[in-house]
């Protein structure tokens, strides 16, 4: 997919397709189709044979659960990866990494067909909200956990992912331009602020969702903690031991470490060559401190806290 095309051009030829212009002033925006009030990033394969990923889409609502799925909800760039390792170990029982990529338990690339293909025990992933996940998620009650970080990070971590994804997928603007479409939600999946308030009301809406919060920054202050609260809450019947190993097994160390290996054989194609792109790039508490000038900081501060001041939300920003 190195190939430069103009994405959002082909995708405005597709009938039906609702293609927002989210170019900033100087020419550099994300390149996404809105469905049902939300940005996504468009899937390159489908788009390139002028198919709409709408139907797809639609399709997720039918998907049928099963008794033991979990699904991993959270916005992008807060955990996922280390949270879906942790999950399926636990599951297994086996400290063994998953040789398939995360994305291919992504509920919004795989759709309906991708998701009742994947044999039991399933740990799914989406950063969809509640609305768009299929029926039965709430007619079963079917676990999900939310993993959250402090948006200053999840910001910078969004910045280095998308910097460094091949187009036209990527991001060609700077940080402080990012920072922008970030606070304003011009991008894909919106805003982190929106995303929150949204998974909030729409759970609020259905109760009886068996939701367990993590935080990613709990995780990483006591990660031994955060395991036994995913398998206490998963019913799984684990030595404090087996949990031990888990959290160690699942260290940023050493997911990025095998990462390398299993990107031999199947780790997606979406980095620019000679870039530094990974799903596992510093994995610190309180990174933004690198990243944003005192202005930005502020500004973001403003911004954030103009949403999210009465919502209940509360992140740590620094290491313990
Ligand atoms: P950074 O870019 O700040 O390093 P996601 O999986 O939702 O895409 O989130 C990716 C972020 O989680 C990245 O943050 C990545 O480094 C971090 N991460 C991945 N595995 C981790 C682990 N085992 N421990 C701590 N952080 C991890």
């Amino acid at each position: 997919m190195a190939a430069q095309f103009d994405i959002t051009k082909l995708m405005q030829t597709i009938p039906g397709l609702d293609v927002p212009d989210l170019k900033n002033s100087k020419g550099h925006g994300f390149n996404c189709f809105l469905y049902d009030g939300l940005y996504l990033f468009p899937p390159a394969t489908l788009i390139l044979k002028g198919k709409s990923p709408i139907a797809g889409l639609q399709s997720i609502k039918e998907a049928a659960m099963k008794d033991d799925d979990v699904i991993i909800c959270a916005y992008p760039k807060c955990g996922t990866h280390w949270l879906w390792e942790v999950i399926e170990m636990l599951k297994s029982g086996v400290i063994e990494y998953r040789k398939e990529t995360k994305e291919t338990r992504m509920m919004e690339i795989i759709y309906k067909d991708g998701i009742d293909a994947i044999p039991t025990p399933r740990v799914l992933n989406t950063h969809l909200p509640l609305r768009m996940l299929p029926k039965q998620v709430v007619e079963k009650k079917v676990k999900c956990i939310q993993i959250m970080r402090n948006p200053k990070d999840v910001c910078v971590s969004y910045f280095n992912h998308y910097r460094n994804m091949v187009p036209p997928l990527g991001y060609e603007g700077d940080f402080a331009e990012l920072t922008e479409a970030f606070v304003t939600g011009k991008l894909c999946f919106g805003s982190y602020s929106d995303y929150l308030l949204t998974w909030k009301a729409e759970l609020a809406g259905s109760p009886a969702v068996p939701v367990l919060d993590l935080v990613y920054e709990d995780m990483k202050h006591d990660p031994v903690k955060s395991v036994k609260d995913v398998a206490r809450f998963l019913g799984l019947t684990t030595t404090d031991q087996f949990c031990e190993d888990v959290a160690f097994a699942c260290s940023f160390k050493k997911m990025k470490h095998t990462d390398k290996d299993r990107k031999l054989g199947t780790a997606i194609d979406i980095w620019k060559e000679g870039s530094e792109g990974t799903f596992y790039r510093k994995g610190e508490i309180g990174d933004w401190k690198n990243w944003f000038t005192v202005a930005e900081s502020e500004r973001f501060d403003q911004m954030w806290n103009k949403k999210m001041k009465d919502s209940g939300f509360k992140f740590t920003y620094t290491p313990v």
